[in-house]
């Protein structure tokens, strides 16, 4: 997924640089050719070895070396991406105040790639005001920067500081290589997983939706920029904590959540498996099995239906159709019935992998799209800002 790529790791002095151990190999492993600068003080926390020995590449520690190519002007021109990780409260000062004095700093100033910087530290110092303002001229200038996360810090205090997921750091990293933060100011409302309509207090109706798809497009859609509004029901992945969730259960439950942020959206993403049926009547009590009984199910609202009427003409509204048989005839009636801009169809075949095909179609046209589902949810935010600029 990061084949042939070149990632320049950039290791700063914080206590989560044997995280960056971590990202190395990972990237290492998704395909990536990862070189690595480390500052004096990271090499206090790790050696330069254990970078080594897990990329198999080059890493380089000093300014002034006789020996060496000029690796600042070398290093800067040869990366795709530029990973600062972890950023320490110096670096990015550093940075922000021009200042080029050692291998690290002076290479980050002669890059022209984009440069991701990961923040950690200790909250006091992540709130401290002087970090908040460089960090935000930085913003401005167009270095991208990754939240912190919050929990427990090395230090001891509890707040945001503390280094993201590696496989998070990926994400962003992936994304930053081929696109933009080009969604900035958009709402962007996104439904996924499957409903629970309970029978009895313990039995239930749901669905296979894993709400892989769903996850994977506000993933991508707040990587760039997007303020990302995720309703959804049980799914089975961890939602990440950047990611403003909403947890419903039943349909009910979800028509309700998506019908009161619906006017502030811009882009809906109606990704969820939404329950066609709920029992007439639930249960107080656990059914008794000794007799065999039969269901009686009503019908739940038509969630996107509903969208569709209330659509107005700056909104864009997406369905997604998984059918397993006559798959772009019926998105195409689907697309009509519930007046959408476009509809993803994919084959319930595939439901519930890594990887997925679709098609995404509108009124005009079909395109096919294909791969794993984050790459995948690039690819239709792609296609349906294009559309926009048409
Ligand atoms: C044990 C220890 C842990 C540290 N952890 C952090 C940290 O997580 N984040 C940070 O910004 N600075 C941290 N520092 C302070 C930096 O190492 C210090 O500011 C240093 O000058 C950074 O240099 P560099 O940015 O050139 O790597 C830590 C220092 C020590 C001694």
């Amino acid at each position: 997924m990061l084949n042939s790529k070149k990632i320049l790791l950039c290791v700063t002095g914080g206590i989560a640089v044997y995280k960056a151990v971590d990202l190395a190999s990972k990237f290492t492993k998704l395909g990536a050719e990862v070189r690595t600068i480390m500052t004096t003080s990271a090499c206090e926390f790790v050696s330069p070895l254990t970078f080594k020995s897990i990329t198999h590449q080059k890493v380089v520690t000093k300014m002034f070396d006789p020996e060496a190519d000029i690796e600042h002007i070398s290093l800067a021109d040869w990366a795709d991406i530029v990973v600062i990780a972890p950023a320490t409260a110096n670096i990015i000062g550093k940075i922000a105040g021009g200042i080029a004095d050692d291998l690290l700093s002076t290479t980050i100033m002669a890059t022209t790639a984009p440069v991701l910087i990961v923040p950690a530290m200790n909250i006091h110092m992540y709130e401290n005001p002087i970090v908040q303002q460089n960090i935000k001229k930085l913003s401005d200038l167009g270095y991208l920067f990754m939240e912190p996360e919050y929990g427990k810090l090395a230090c001891g205090y509890e707040g945001k500081g503390r280094f993201p997921k590696t496989v998070e750091i990926c994400y962003f990293t992936k994304t930053f290589l081929d696109h933009k933060r080009d969604l900035l100011k958009q709402n962007i409302l996104i439904t996924a997983g499957a409903n629970i309509e309970n029978i009895d207090p313990m039995r239930f109706i749901s669905n296979r939706s894993s709400g892989k798809m769903g996850l994977a497009l506000a993933r991508a859609a707040h990587i760039r920029g997007a303020k990302v509004k995720f309703v959804h029901a049980k799914v089975l992945v961890e939602i990440p904590e950047y990611i403003d969730a909403v947890e419903t259960l039943t349909a009910q439950e979800m028509y309700d959540a998506v019908i009161q942020e619906f006017p502030n959206d811009d882009i809906i993403f109606k990704t969820a498996a939404v329950a066609d049926f709920t029992p007439a009547n639930k249960a107080e009590n656990k059914i008794k099995k000794d007799k065999s009984m039969s269901l009686e199910l009503t019908r739940t609202k038509d969630i996107l239906a509903e969208l569709g009427k209330q659509k107005t003409k700056n909104q864009i509204l997406i369905g997604f159709a998984a059918e397993s048989e006559d798959i772009i005839d019926n998105a195409r009636k689907k697309l009509k019935a519930k007046n959408l801009d476009f509809i993803v169809a994919n084959d319930l075949k595939v439901a519930g992998n890594d990887n997925t095909s679709v098609t995404l179609i509108d009124k005009n046209s079909e395109t096919k799209i294909e791969g794993d589902k984050f790459a995948v949810a690039n690819l239709i935010l792609d296609e349906i800002i294009g559309s926009r600029s048409e």
